[in-house]
């Protein structure tokens, strides 16, 4: 069973090449992203607002809530294939994932970075934005907080290239390439 980490700035694919995975390579999709919108969805609590309200302006969500979701994760779908989307997102994250998933006697097989130019994202995410139905853009999808959104990558996502380089588990890929040529190229790694 594979336990794949991709990693890239907001808009770089990670969802889209997830989803494929799930579709045709019988993975489960761990994104963090959407496993916060749905704890969030009815932001009743103090705390929901607080996570949404990060959420809608770029920030990472503190660590202890994210680990916390991540980690009971982890541990329900061991025997499976994983693909993590949008975690790990710090160095913290990174060595949390490596303990949790030693606890559970796995070690995670490839590190997957999407190289691609900063200068595409806004198009992308704005043409998700408009293809999405009112009720369910997300609030994070504009030019404003996008612009926050790749710093934040840069700043704290990136360092961990470094981290997966030094451990041998990194492949960069092109993430410019179609839809189906970035698949082709995951796949060739993760056989
Ligand atoms: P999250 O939901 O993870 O968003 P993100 O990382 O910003 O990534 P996106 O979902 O925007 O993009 P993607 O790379 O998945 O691209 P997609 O495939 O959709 O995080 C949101 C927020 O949650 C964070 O800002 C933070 O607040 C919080 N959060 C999440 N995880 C956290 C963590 N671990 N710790 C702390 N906080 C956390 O593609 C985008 C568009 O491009 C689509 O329209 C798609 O059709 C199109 N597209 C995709 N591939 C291609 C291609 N090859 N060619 C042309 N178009 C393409």
């Amino acid at each position: 069973m594979k336990k794949i980490v991709l990693l890239g700035p907001p808009g770089c694919g990670k969802g889209t090449q997830s989803k494929l995975l799930v579709e045709k390579d019988n993975f489960v999709q761990l994104s963090t992203g959407d496993l916060l919108r749905s704890e969030t969805s009815d932001g009743n609590s103090d705390l929901g607002k607080k996570v949404k309200d990060l959420m809608e302006s770029g920030e990472l969500v503190p660590d202890d809530i994210v680990i916390d979701i991540i980690v009971k994760k982890v541990e329900e779908h061991k025997n499976e294939n994983i693909v993590f989307d949008g975690f790990p997102r710090n160095l913290n994250q990174a060595e949390v994932l490596d303990s949790s998933l030693d606890n559970v006697s796995i070690k995670l097989d490839h590190a997957i970075f999407f190289e691609i130019d900063f200068k595409i994202l806004e198009e992308r995410i704005n043409t998700r934005a408009n293809e999405t139905k009112d009720s369910e853009k997300r609030k994070d999808d504009n030019s404003k907080t996008l612009l926050n959104r790749i710093e934040v990558f840069k700043s704290s996502t990136l360092p961990i290239v470094g981290y997966y380089e030094e451990k041998g588990i990194i492949s960069k890929i092109n993430g410019m390439q179609m839809v189906n040529e970035v698949y082709a190229e995951i796949t060739k790694i993760i056989c």
